[in-house]
């Protein structure tokens, strides 16, 4: 039986050389973005199986998305959290510094809490592993990026207990931690960071350990556990 991998975010970036990495090992990929033709262009090109359309910031998107995975499949084997949103926020600014924090935690953080509740019987049946891109943006605050820091931190805490509470279920959760990926999520990144292409297969291979750093932020994470404050600093800037 052909394996069922659903990847968030997949019209871009690392979503969309995980699926293509996925996809050549066999799996049967699902991609969820918001981008309609984007997502028809990648099943026409063979890339994705099957597509959901859905903005992970409306609770109503989410539930439709969560109807027609059931309707559609009776288990899930791999699910990838890859999806996020970076949003730049001043509190002393003129911009609505809580709605955009608020968005940042629903498509980061609150959506991949409530896909990963709804779908856990597709997951159980396949005694699947549920797959979380998070950020070394959660050791500290990035001066510019308040919403997005602290819902990599939340998505990073999670996983942690998500990982005991799946125990039982014989349901595998790994948390993969990259640096800066060379994508359209900022400049700084567009401009410095590794190619996702090179991180894609990274995780794959490595997909049943628990925790997965990546090029990138190796060095970091280290350093961080004898000197946080040093890596703070140096996120912060
Ligand atoms: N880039 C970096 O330097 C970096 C560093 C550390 C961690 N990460 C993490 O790595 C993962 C991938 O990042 P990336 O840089 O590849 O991102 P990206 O290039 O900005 O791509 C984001 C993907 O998410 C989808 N997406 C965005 N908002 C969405 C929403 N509301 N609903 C559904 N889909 C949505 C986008 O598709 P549509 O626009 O079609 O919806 C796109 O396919 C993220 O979790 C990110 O936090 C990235």
């Amino acid at each position: 039986m052909q394996h069922i991998c659903l990847i968030s975010g997949v019209t871009r970036g690392l979503g969309f050389h995980l699926a293509k990495v996925y996809r050549q090992a066999g799996f049967h990929v699902v991609g969820l973005a918001r981008d309609r033709e984007k997502l028809a262009a990648m099943q026409k090109a063979g890339i994705l199986a099957d597509f959901l359309v859905c903005d992970l910031g409306s609770p109503s998107a989410l539930d439709t998305a969560i109807q027609e995975m059931e309707t559609r499949y009776s288990r899930l084997d791999v699910l990838i959290h890859n999806a996020a949103i970076q949003n730049t926020a001043d509190i002393a600014g003129k911009g609505d510094y809580a709605g955009l924090i608020h968005r940042e935690m629903q498509v980061n953080f609150l959506s991949p809490v409530k896909l990963t509740s709804a779908w856990l019987p597709l997951l159980a049946q396949a005694q699947g592993r549920v797959i979380v891109i998070s950020s070394l943006l959660q050791l500290g605050p990035k001066r510019a990026a308040p919403g997005y820091c602290a819902s990599k931190a939340a998505l990073s805490n999670w996983v942690q207990n998500l990982r005991v509470q799946l125990q039982e279920l014989k349901i595998g959760v790994t948390e993969v931690v990259p640096g800066l990926i060379r994508t359209e999520m900022t400049e700084q990144a567009a401009q410095k960071g590794v190619p996702p292409e090179q991180l894609a297969p990274l995780i794959y291979s490595n997909a049943h350990r628990d925790l997965i750093i990546l090029p990138g932020a190796r060095l970091a994470w280290r350093v961080h556990r004898f000197f946080p404050d040093l890596i703070k600093a140096k996120l912060l800037a």
